[in-house]
């Protein structure tokens, strides 16, 4: 292949731009050129694909950082669907045309959605981003135990499984970790060492929502912030264990820190905070306010006459605050791990496409001889009977249930991410860069006017 086009799909992850620097980096070594689509899968179904050159006479551009968030190449939500096939004809001719041979795709499972109809017309690779670490799955026949009755009984999205297995081994999980889930999870733990302390100070409950959807890896993760207790959309709420728990807690240090992921679920299956659909395409919801759901059940199950008569609270209402950590978990400079690991897959997602494979992904896998390498797999093996892909889920031998907090399993599992998941470099940087004086004098130079410049159009 002498060109290939990259883009970036869905939501931003800290990683992107150092996929795409691992990825162009390994092209100048062989010769190929790279034409980065603008705004993902929207800038490919435009007649006009706009598109970036990002490595001229084999050198990359310099606004390809990947110490820089978010991604230079702009991200859409907008997918593309198998039912499309005109539209799917259409885009792969125009790519075609740029003399695009194949494409590096950049995203999670609605990436591989959308990839999945235009690899037909042209090769496609995907190298995996997200922060919510679901795009892969626990071990290698997961996706058979979803049957065809299931899928009818329960409606998606709100449908999950109990894994048939009661144990899984790290070697044999499938895109052991994905590039943009160490940053965030940095971010949530920071946050939650922030909240602990004024909690404390006031003698308050704290209830911290972090994103997910209906994975609750980031709240696994923000175990190292050290929340009192921690709740997961895998395991649906226990309001009576919970409340003991909570009220346990507050007896003996007068203060909580609970994480609740963004999908935690009822009893019912229902999620407790509200759900609204996103501006993706692929049918992905957001839900919103589960720490605020979980505020009301506190208050009602613990009620004001509790607080009133300890440290002086006017009310239940008073004495629990909510805080969601945000976009903020989505955004920044992505550290070593994500920038190291998301460098490593861009390059080996280009090799595989430069060497014909075609709807595969490149993943990062764990061994105990190895630690995390670079492997691939088929996109498709992904799918279940019925070709949806599912979010893979916190199995639940990482979490215990009773003591809301990662099992011995799921300690483990975090351990091989994070134990060195911060360089030195990363330490340096917040030394010399976040009090940097000249911030105060100069105002954000944003990429994006930069990356303007270069855009080019196909001609018709
Ligand atoms: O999938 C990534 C994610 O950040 C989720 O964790 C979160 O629910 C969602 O995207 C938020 O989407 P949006 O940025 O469209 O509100």
């Amino acid at each position: 292949m002498k060109r290939i086009g990259i883009l970036t799909a869905g939501g931003d992850t800290p990683a992107l731009n150092a996929t795409i620097y691992g990825a162009v980096q390994r092209a100048n070594r062989l010769g190929v050129e790279v034409f980065g689509i603008v705004r993902g899968f929207a800038g490919l179904l435009d007649s006009r694909v706009p598109h970036i050159f990002l490595n001229p006479l084999n050198s990359t551009i310099p606004e390809l950082d990947p110490y820089l968030g978010g991604t230079i190449l702009g991200a859409s939500r907008q997918y593309i669907h198998s039912d499309r096939q005109d539209e799917i004809k259409e885009a792969a001719k125009s790519v075609k045309s740029l003399g695009i041979e194949g494409l590096l795709c950049i995203g999670g499972d609605g990436t591989i959605n959308g990839m999945q109809p235009v690899s037909e017309h042209i090769p496609c690779v995907l190298a995996p981003k997200t922060i919510d670490n679901d795009l892969g799955l626990n071990y290698l026949d997961e996706p058979n135990e979803w049957s065809l009755q299931e899928q009818e009984e329960i409606q998606e999205p709100f449908c999950w499984r109990r894994s048939s297995r009661e144990n899984v081994e790290l070697e044999e999980i499938i895109n052991y970790a994905t590039p943009g889930f160490a940053t965030a999870v940095f971010v949530v733990a920071q946050s939650i060492q922030r909240i602990r302390t004024t909690a404390e100070s006031h003698r308050r409950i704290a209830i911290v929502e972090v994103m997910g959807r209906q994975s609750g890896y980031i709240a696994l993760g923000s175990a190292y912030g050290q929340p009192d207790i921690i709740l997961i959309p895998e395991v649906p709420l226990d309001v009576d264990a919970l409340k003991r728990r909570v009220v346990q807690l507050f007896e003996l240090q007068e203060h909580v820190v609970i994480v609740i992921g963004e999908g935690v679920m009822d009893m019912e299956c229902r999620p407790l905070g509200a759900v609204s659909e996103s501006a993706d395409p692929e049918g992905n919801i957001v839900f919103r306010g589960a720490a605020l759901a979980l505020k009301d059940i506190l208050m009602a199950e613990m009620g004001d006459e509790y607080f009133c008569n300890r440290r002086g609270h006017g009310s239940a209402k008073s004495a629990i605050f909510t805080r969601k950590v945000g976009h903020s978990q989505r955004g920044g400079r992505p550290i070593l791990f994500d920038r190291f690991h998301a460098a490593q897959l861009g390059g080996h997602a280009l090799e595989l496409l430069v060497s014909h494979q075609n709807n595969y992904l490149a993943t990062l896998q764990w061994s105990r001889e190895k630690g995390i390498y670079l492997d691939s797999f088929p996109a498709n093996k992904l799918r279940d009977r019925n070709n949806v892909i599912h979010p893979r889920r916190v199995h639940h031998a990482f979490f215990d249930e009773k003591l809301f907090q990662p099992s011995k399993l799921g300690r483990q599992y975090l351990k091989t991410i994070f134990d060195s998941a911060i360089g030195a470099e990363d330490l340096e940087h917040i030394h010399t860069d976040l009090f940097n004086s000249s911030h105060l004098d100069t105002r954000y130079q944003s990429v994006n006017i930069d990356m303007r410049k270069r855009i080019q159009y196909l001609e018709h």
